[in-house]
């Protein structure tokens, strides 16, 4: 068992110790992600994007996902592993996801999962958690509801639809998850959130006053270009820096310069 566990980011809470989580989705950036010292690597769906090059995460599968948190969990010995679960593999019936996650659970080697929706989720994640599985909520912006939502876009602004995610997140915590992801909505009322409830509030587009914060690590690390929401900060210019090695590495064929006598038998 890994060293972060649900009760360690409880703590962590208690003790207004910030929280780390980052995506990752194979063994070689787990690795280095769970060395450097995060707390939580989730497996997102965000793969149907930064992997697969999809426009949105609707289509990514189960088996995809089982697959990916397989490599990452194969990858990591310090932080916890968490699995997104795809659309469509929970919302149908309790059952359905009890069925669905324990198969993430068991298959890939995952810690806990994460699911998207608030209220209306709670009896599921009631199901789950009595079964012993630890559920992360996800709430604000969710990405698998984006045609719902009518795009993607700050949530929460409005009076009513501020009171409904802090109904959402109050249910959450009830029904047993242990943390809970806000995406997307404004500061204040993501700190007022965090204040109301027991469980960690990891933050993405949510302001500082979460207990945690995520990023995609793609984001981060600059692989992903182009124009990014608002709350994107690229640590690294790797994408450009990826580049210029791959036009060097074509160069070097071309002239003959590579492979030279350090580099042959
Ligand atoms: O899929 C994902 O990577 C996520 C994070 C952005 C929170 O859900």
């Amino acid at each position: 068992m890994n060293a972060i566990t649900t009760r360690h980011l409880r703590s962590q809470k208690r003790k207004h110790e910030k929280i780390v989580m980052l995506t990752a989705y194979d063994f070689t950036f787990a690795r280095i992600v769970d060395e450097s010292g995060v707390d939580i690597i989730l497996v997102g769906d965000s793969l149907g994007n930064v992997v697969q090059g999809r426009n949105t995460t609707i289509p990514v599968t189960l088996d995809e996902m089982i697959y990916h948190t397989t490599l990452v969990a194969r990858g990591t010995q310090r932080a916890m592993v968490v699995g997104d679960m795809p659309f469509m593999t929970y919302q149908i019936s309790p059952e359905q996801a009890l069925e669905n996650c324990g198969r993430l659970l068991k298959e890939s080697g995952a810690a806990a999962v994460k699911l998207e929706g608030g209220l209306k989720m709670a009896e599921t994640i009631d199901r789950l958690t009595s079964a012993g599985i630890p559920v992360m909520g996800h709430a604000g912006l969710t990405p698998q509801s984006v045609h719902q939502l009518g795009g993607f876009r700050v949530q929460g602004k409005k009076d009513k639809d501020a009171e409904r995610l802090m109904s959402d997140a109050k249910a959450l915590e009830q029904a047993g998850a242990f943390s809970i992801v806000l995406e997307c909505v404004p500061s204040d009322l993501a700190a007022r959130v965090s204040e109301h409830i027991k469980i960690p509030t990891i933050g993405i587009g949510a302001g500082a006053g979460c207990d945690g914060q995520v990023l995609v690590l793609h984001d981060l690390l600059g692989l992903t270009e182009g124009p990014a929401p608002k709350f994107v900060k690229r640590f690294a210019s790797l994408g450009s820096q990826a580049r210029e090695a791959v036009k060097q590495f074509i160069t070097e064929v071309r002239s003959g310069d590579y492979p030279d006598e350090e580099h042959a038998y």
